[in-house]
């Protein structure tokens, strides 16, 4: 564990962020710094957790990672190679749905690879049959996505992704917006998936919880603009399934993680001004 983020490096990275700066500019408004001089390191083979407060930079970082977007300084690197675009290499899923309306869970499963030519149909179908067994999904094959509920459709998005066989999975808050009980099942499945597969996994929250049930190491960012402020090892058990919640080492984990995490979250309500609300300084009523 350390506290800051060069010493998050490991060796064998499979992507690595190297001093990136990403700045929005709007003519007529200041320019917003949504990332400065971030760097950090997702090992193969290993489940990273990208934990920090509503606006510092996550999903700024996922989208140059997806090669949506490019850095305005430093490198983004994938496999020892600068990203430069979207690739198959990489497969995202977002907080919103992204499934096609008019196509069944099958079709929308398989479209990716059998489009570009990476996989004949019949091994798309059989890959895709695998997959949606594992998520619980083998009697929604036929089913269009309106049909489906929330935590269907993020287990049919996840489907969608790992059809491709990605190198690297990135989910940004993939589970945002979810019942608390869905949201436990889907990390649940998402827990099984890795420890199953052993696949690279970037996972990206502002849930502590979260953090802690799924990943081998959570790195805590800054307030914006955006950085890795720690890295922290979650030593727990796998398989992991809910006992670890009631661990000493879990609480352990946790009060380090909030306490980094509390630290930003109260800068940023620092750099609010109360006296902006109106009545916030109002003098107390009167009695009688
Ligand atoms: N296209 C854009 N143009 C201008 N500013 C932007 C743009 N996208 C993001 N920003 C700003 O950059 C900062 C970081 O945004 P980003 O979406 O990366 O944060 P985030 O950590 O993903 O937030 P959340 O947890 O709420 O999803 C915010 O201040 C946001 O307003
Ligand atoms: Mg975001």
């Amino acid at each position: 564990m350390n506290g800051n983020g060069d010493a998050c490096k490991v060796a064998s990275a499979q992507i690595e962020v190297q001093n990136v700066t990403r700045v929005y500019r709007i003519p007529g408004q200041a320019p917003v710094f949504a990332l400065k001089d971030c760097s950090l390191t997702v090992e193969p083979g290993k489940l990273t957790v990208l934990v920090g407060p509503s606006g510092c930079g996550k999903t700024t970082l996922a989208s140059i990672l997806a090669g949506y977007d490019t850095p305005d300084s430093g490198r983004a690197i994938i496999n020892g190679q600068p990203i430069k675009g979207p690739g198959p290499d990489r497969m995202m899923v977002f907080q919103e749905t992204a499934l096609w309306p008019w196509m069944t869970v099958m079709k929308n499963t398989i479209f990716g690879p059998t489009m570009s030519g990476r996989l004949a149909r019949s091994e798309a179908e059989k890959r895709a049959i695998g997959l949606l067994n594992k998520v619980g999904l083998q009697e929604c094959k036929g089913t269009y996505p309106a049909r489906l509920s929330g935590g269907m459709q993020r287990r049919a998005e996840l489907c969608r992704a790992l059809v491709n066989d990605p190198a690297v999975m990135i989910l940004d808050e993939a589970f945002r917006g979810l019942d608390v009980m869905t949201r436990e099942l889907m990390q649940e499945y998402l827990v099984k998936l890795y420890e199953d597969t052993g696949m690279t996994m970037l996972f990206i929250t502002t849930e502590i919880e979260e953090a802690l049930f799924l990943a081998d190491r959570i790195l805590v960012m800054t307030n914006l603009p955006g950085s890795v402020k720690k890295c922290v090892e979650v030593d727990l058990p796998r398989p992991r399934d809910f006992h670890v919640l009631a661990s000493q080492r879990y609480l352990e984990i946790k009060a380090e993680v909030m306490e980094a995490l509390y630290e930003e979250g109260a800068k940023t309500f620092g750099k609010l001004n109360m006296l902006d609300f109106p009545g916030a300084c109002a003098p107390a009523a009167t009695q009688g």
